[in-house]
């Protein structure tokens, strides 16, 4: 039987970084080292105010365009916030929630979150889930509870109908940013499966084996192709090195790669 191949993901989430000149250059930059490959899908998130300026770069490329957050209302008397209908209106594909610097920076709660999911998958919006523990979850063995925990709580009651729209990303939150701390594959691969396991168990093992789960946390080109060829590794959402064009597009080349190994081996599989 030929094995379930899953759409892989390289998103670039720029944080609160870049002004209008560079958002510009960079999302040029990204188009151009791009042409119009298929195999993986490439995304980027610009903050809130450049959202618009990078759709029209991107416009009629294969880069999608994507938010770093959302409130969970159509629209209302919420001073200083951004709707999932504004951000289909600007062109927006995707939307990360959940994102560690959200949860922990800004006190963003499981439950909030679950509300932020369900809504943007409502409106039609692809959500990319970010979940992972911190460096003393990790040391005192709390990994496994703690990705269970935002999994449940963050997916609860999202209906079976709407998972297409979902992909997950595991982001240890010692390793974002960090020279120090970096996962090892084989940690992200153990935590991938976790997660994998744990959807199962919630929308059924179908689900569990085409949901994507990327990883997040120091990803450069000199470590994206070691993590690529683990399994489970759908891919990578990346923050410094997707503020630099070069690096980007060498990882987005890296993903390419693995994808097209993993379609050779499954066409011998098959
Ligand atoms: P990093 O950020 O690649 O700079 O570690 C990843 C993220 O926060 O999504």
């Amino acid at each position: 039987m030929r094995p379930a191949i899953r759409q892989k993901y390289v998103v670039g989430n720029w944080k609160m970084y870049t002004n209008a000149a560079e958002a510009r250059r960079l999302a040029k930059a990204v188009v151009d080292g791009m042409n119009m490959e298929e195999r993986v899908s490439v995304t980027l998130c610009p903050p809130f105010p450049y959202l618009a300026l990078v759709g029209e770069i991107i416009e009629g490329s294969r880069v999608a365009l994507g938010a770093q957050n959302l409130y969970p209302e159509k629209e209302g008397a919420f001073t200083g916030e951004v709707s999932p209908t504004m951000l289909l209106d600007l062109g927006c594909k995707y939307v990360i929630l959940g994102h560690s610097e959200r949860r922990h920076k800004l006190g963003e709660s499981d439950a909030f979150i679950n509300q932020k999911v369900k809504v943007a998958l409502a409106a039609g919006l692809d959500v990319i889930l970010c979940v992972g523990e911190t460096l003393e979850q990790r040391k005192t063995n709390q990994t496994e509870a703690l990705l269970d925990r935002q999994l449940t709580l963050g997916l609860a009651d999202v209906p079976a109908d709407s998972l297409m729209g979902l992909s997950i990303a595991y982001e240890p939150v010692w390793a974002i940013g960090n020279l120090e701390h970096h996962a090892t594959p084989q940690q992200a691969q153990d935590a991938h499966a976790v997660i994998r396991h744990r959807f199962g168990e919630m929308f059924g093992e179908k689900s569990a084996q085409t949901i994507s789960v990327q990883y997040g946390g120091s990803v450069k080109p000199d470590n994206a192709g070691a993590l690529f060829c683990r399994d489970g590794v759908d891919g990578a959402l990346i923050g410094g090195a997707s503020l630099h064009a070069d690096q980007f597009l060498a990882i987005v080349r890296a993903a390419i790669s693995m994808s097209q190994t993993q379609e050779n081996t499954a066409d011998t599989a098959a």
